[in-house]
This record gives structure tokens, C-alpha cells and sequence, in this order.
């Protein structure tokens, strides 16, 4: 079902919760917009010409937004899949309509597998499921009851996380400036902000957090090609945010470091992640491994900004970690709205081909940048820079923190 929304779209998010009733202010955009019983998400695909919400009703509909990423973002993923299934469980498949406890639990469990399914690479989806399957499997009564709690404990706790991402990564990266008082720019890749979360985002959560201080100079980001996360979603979110940006393609990272990086006073490239394995490798949108390989070439901080969730410490390393492969059909065309004489026709949305009749396309949707070109990784709950050794320990990282 689509849904048309006014502009611009919805500063709150609300949360209907067994006991109580949450309304949090987070910022400009509302990507995910769940009450109990309803869950809407905005569409993704059409951002940033159109606002459009799409209702997701049911296991179903939540595996295919994730699927065909009109909800796309390692955070988003989870939060999304785990409350589809809450609104399937308030709406069709009811406390009441299940026979027992069991047949609940049975349900479940099977749909939480097949929500698995729909995208490998992040890991905070697998993470989800665990939890909620082992909420459910523990559970001696009104499973749906505790399942719903636990799934929308998932979208509050999210906002706060990242807030303290946001809080961390500015404060690691000021201090490791001579002059901490002096404006840092900082280049970023993909979209990891309120679209890619609950709200506010992870490594564009520290771009917010530096601009609120006044210590942010500018914000470059690139368009990431294929999906184009950098131009439609983070350009989006920036610009709604009054951030000072510039976009580029995803080649001109290393012009710009070279030709422009001192003027700019550009300190650090900051990106998300999709998995990051024990040892610190980590799993992110392709092009991030060369701009990490660039970041440290030209003497710029490369930092990874990530909830807890999305360290899988059963993964020792990258080489473990499953990357996604997306339809050629993404290389091979491009997608959007129409432009006449200069202006957008954005209802009018056309495929048009890109590459010569013939082309055969590669499109892993994501790379791993091993650990030792990552400088540090910021979660909630702190900084994990490396020891002595120039390794991650972030085993006893999350064990202390
Ligand atoms: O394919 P996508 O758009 O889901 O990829 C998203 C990314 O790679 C993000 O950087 C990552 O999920 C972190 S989002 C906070």
C-alpha cells in the first residue's frame, strides 16, 4: 500500500509500548514510524524526489522492503523485519488465534528464520533474530506479549545508541587534533543516518554531533554508486539538516584528499558498518576499503561508527563474513524521475540503460576493509582503538564496556 505524506516529512517517532506511551523528537526524519499494530516505513526507492510511506502489515512485507531496499541500512534492517512481525502478531496471527503457547512460539520462530533470509551481510539482522528467538524460546507464557515488548525495545534503544555514537566519535576525533577548537571537515560514504536507523545514524550521527558543537568545517560524501545512498539519502539528509556538504562521485576521493584535504582541514573519513568481525575487520557499502586505504595514504583518520549490534564476535574475520551480490540490473541502469528543462518531473520516474547492449555487470553490494587500515571502531558504549600490538581487541572491549 502506498501512502502519500506532507512535507516535509514527520519530525517524531511513536511508540506504542505495553506500558506506555513513548513520543521521542529525533531530528527531521521519521524512516520508520511504528504505533502498535501499524508499522510505516518511508520508501526508500523513491527518496529523495518523492516521500512516500509504504504500510508493512506483515512477515511477508517486511522481508520484501528489506529485500528490494525500500528499507535498506544494517540498523534499519533489524529494527524493520523485528517489528513486522510484531504487527503480523497484533493484527493477523493474534495471541488469540494461536491454539497454545507453542504454536505461537512455533510461528515465531519460523518467521523470524525467514526475515533472516532476506539480506546476509549485516549482521545486526542475525542479531535481532537471536535475541528475539531466545526471548520467545524462554518464555513460559504470553510469548506474544513478551515478543512484542522485545521487538519494540528494539527501535527505543536504537535512538539512544546512537546518540552516544554521535557523542563519542566527535569527542575521539577532536582530540586527536593539535587545536581541538578548530573546525574538522570529514568525508563519509553511503547513508548511515536517520534512514539508516531509527533516528540520527551512526557515522552521520558524528557528523550531526560535530556540527551541533560548531566543530564541523564541511561535510563531503560520495554518491555510491550503484544505489546511490550518497546523492539521494545522505545528500537528503544533510541538506534537511542545514550541514554545509558537497557531494562528489566515488572516484574523486583521492583527488580530494590530495588537492584539497589541507584547506579543508579534512581529519577523518567516518563510515558505518554492516559486520565487523572480532578481529576488526569490517563489512561496509563497496568503495569503502579504498577509501581506507586512501585515508591512511594521506595521513586522515579512518573511523568505523557502529552499534554493539553490529560487532558479530563469532566471526574471527573479514574472509568469514558473507558479502551480497546484487542484480546487474543496478550497474547496468539508473532510476529516477525525469528532468525537463531544468526541472524535476518527480512522479515520472524512468529506467534508463547506462552501459553497451551486452555489458555483463559485478555487483557485490559491499567490501571489507581489513582492521589494520581502520584507525578506530565507535559503538555506543565507547572507543575501541587498537593495543600495542596494532590489533582490535574488541572481545574484551565489549567484556569492559
Ligand atoms: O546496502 P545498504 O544501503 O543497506 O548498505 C548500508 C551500509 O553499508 C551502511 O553503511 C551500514 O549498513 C551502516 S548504516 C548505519
Amino acid at each position: 500500500t502506498l501512502s502519500k505524506s506532507r512535507w516535509p516529512i514527520r519530525t517524531t517517532v511513536s511508540v506504542f509500548s505495553l506500558s506506555s506511551y513513548i513520543i521521542a523528537t529525533m531530528g527531521n526524519l521519521t524512516a520508520i514510524d511504528y504505533t502498535r499494530g501499524n508499522l510505516r516505513i518511508l520508501d526508500q526507492l523513491a527518496l529523495p524526489h518523492v516521500t512516500t510511506y509504504v504500510d508493512v502489515k506483515t512477515v511477508q512485507d517486511g522481508f520484501d522492503a528489506i529485500k528490494s531496499m525500500t528499507v535498506r541500512g544494517a540498523p534499519a534492517i533489524a529494527i524493520v523485519a523485528a517489528l513486522a512481525l510484531a504487527v503480523d502478531l497484533n493484527t493477523r496471527h493474534t495471541a488469540e488465534s494461536f491454539k497454545s503457547e507453542d504454536e505461537a512460539k512455533t510461528f515465531i520462530v519460523e518467521s523470524l528464520k525467514h526475515l533472516y533470509k532476506s539480506r546476509p551481510t549485516a549482521v545486526n539482522l542475525g542479531d535481532a533474530v537471536n535475541k528475539l528467538t531466545k526471548v520467545v524460546e524462554g518464555a513460559k507464557e504470553n510469548v506474544v506479549a513478551a515478543y512484542l515488548e522485545a521487538a519494540e525495545a528494539m527501535l527505543v534503544a536504537d535512538v539512544a545508541d546512537n546518540r552516544a555514537i554521535g557523542e563519542h566519535g566527535k569527542n575521539w576525533l577532536l582530540a586527536q587534533q593539535e587545536d581541538s577548537a578548530t573546525p574538522v571537515s570529514v568525508l563519509t560514504h553511503c547513508n548511515t543516518g536517520s534512514l539508516a536507523t531509527a533516528s540520527y545514524g551512526t557515522a552521520l550521527g558524528i557528523i550531526r554531533s560535530l556540527h551541533a558543537d560548531g566543530k564541523l568545517k564541511h561535510a563531503f560524501n560520495t554518491e555510491t554508486r550503484p544505489y546511490n545512498q550518497g546523492s539521494r539519502l545522505t545528500q537528503y539528509e544533510l541538506i534537511t539538516e542545514n550541514i554545509p556538504s558537497t557531494l562528489m562521485t566515488d572516484s574523486m576521493a583521492a583527488a580530494l584528499m590530495r588537492t584539497r584535504g589541507k584547506d579543508e582541514n579534512l581529519r577523518a573519513v567516518i563510515v558505518g558498518a554492516d559486520r565487523v568481525a572480532a578481529n576488526g575487520d569490517t563489512a561496509n557499502k563497496i568503495g569503502t576499503y579504498g577509501l581506507a586505504v586512501l585515508a591512511r595514504t594521506h595521513g586522515i583518520k579512518f573511523i568505523v561508527a557502529a552499534p554493539a549490534t553490529s560487532i558479530d564476535l563469532n566471526c574471527p574475520s573479514g574472509d568469514h563474513i558473507p558479502i551480497e551480490q546484487r542484480p546487474e540490473s543496478e550497474i547496468l541502469t539508473v532510476r529516477g524521475p525525469v528532468v525537463e528543462g531544468g526541472e524535476v518531473k518527480a512522479e515520472r520516474v524512468e529506467t534508463v540503460s547506462l552501459a553497451a547492449p551486452g555489458a555483463r555487470a559485478w555487483n557485490p553490494s559491499f567490501d571489507v576493509t581489513p582492521a589494520e587500515w581502520v584507525d578506530a571502531v565507535v559503538t555506543e558504549r565507547g572507543v575501541c582503538e587498537k593495543g600495542p600490538d596494532g590489533k582490535f581487541d574488541l572481545t574484551k572491549f565489549l567484556a569492559e564496556n
